[in-house]
């Protein structure tokens, strides 16, 4: 099995426009507390760009095992464009991750697959690993086109990306309709989903870079749905909203393999 042989698992928690930063600082600080010691899935936590500095310190001061994300970044690396952040910012304070495209981005922020296609290939080039959010609407869920919908998000954005660095991206499948709502795909189905993409991964690229690809689930991912989630042969890991925003929440379903021994 590939799965935590090439592919480390990867949970990482979107804060999204939630927390102070201190209230990070200490947020951050629980979570490391609580975290088993002998981990060996990757954590990253993403919170909004306000509190990346002091939480980028704590973790290095600490010597933390947690990683730091960003929730989003600009594809240019400086100049007249007010309000944006610059990948080398992030790059700065010691940022690891970028989500890309997250369906909160596309929806009300009217962000393209070209746009995003843009931002990963910058993303690739200043060395930030960037999660690419892909995922279908209800109304496509509904009409059974969930397949299409991905495969032409795929398509559009990875086209062009330097085969040499590609395998750093990590891909969120994260259904709409499963976002903040309390509806779960089954984990069967976000497996068959994830299977897909890993088969368009091939074809794009190379059946190697498909094997090196992480590829998480993400939508109302809780602590009491997250072992059939990791349990799924194809499910690298998780993209996890709201329940990342209270420590214990987040610390169990980071620390899954306890339930597992339990089952
Ligand atoms: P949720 O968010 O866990 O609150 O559904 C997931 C996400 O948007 O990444």
């Amino acid at each position: 099995m590939l799965k935590g042989e090439i592919r480390k698992p990867i949970i990482a928690g979107n804060w999204k426009m939630h927390k102070m930063h201190l209230e990070g600082v200490k947020l951050v600080e629980e979570i490391d507390n609580s975290l088993d010691k002998n981990l060996d899935i990757e954590v990253v936590i993403i919170p909004p760009f306000t509190a990346l500095r002091s939480i980028s310190t704590v973790i290095k001061a600490n010597q933390m095992k947690i990683k730091l994300g960003a929730q989003n970044m600009h594809y240019m690396s400086e100049g007249p464009f007010t309000g944006e952040i610059s990948p080398l910012m992030l790059k700065a304070l010691d940022i690891e991750y970028v989500i890309i495209g997250h369906s909160e981005r596309r929806e009300y922020f009217d962000e393209t697959d070209e746009l995003i296609n843009k931002k990963l290939k910058k993303a690739l080039e200043v060395g930030i690993k960037p999660i690419l959010c892909v995922g279908e609407p209800l109304r496509i869920r509904e009409i059974g086109k969930q397949k299409q919908y991905v495969r032409e998000q795929l398509n559009n954005c990875l086209e062009g990306l330097n085969e040499n660095y590609v395998h750093n991206i990590v891909i969120a499948y994260e259904p709409i309709w499963a976002i903040g709502t309390g509806k779960t795909a089954t984990p069967e189905d976000a497996n068959f989903m994830i299977s897909f993409i890993r088969q368009r991964i091939s074809k794009i690229f190379s059946p190697v870079i498909s094997e090196k690809i992480r590829i998480q689930y993400g939508g109302s991912v809780k602590p009491f749905s997250i072992v059939p989630i990791m349990v799924q042969p194809e499910i690298d890991g998780v993209l996890v909203g709201g329940a990342s925003l209270n420590a214990q929440d987040f610390s169990d379903i980071v620390n899954y393999k306890k339930k597992l021994k339990n089952i």
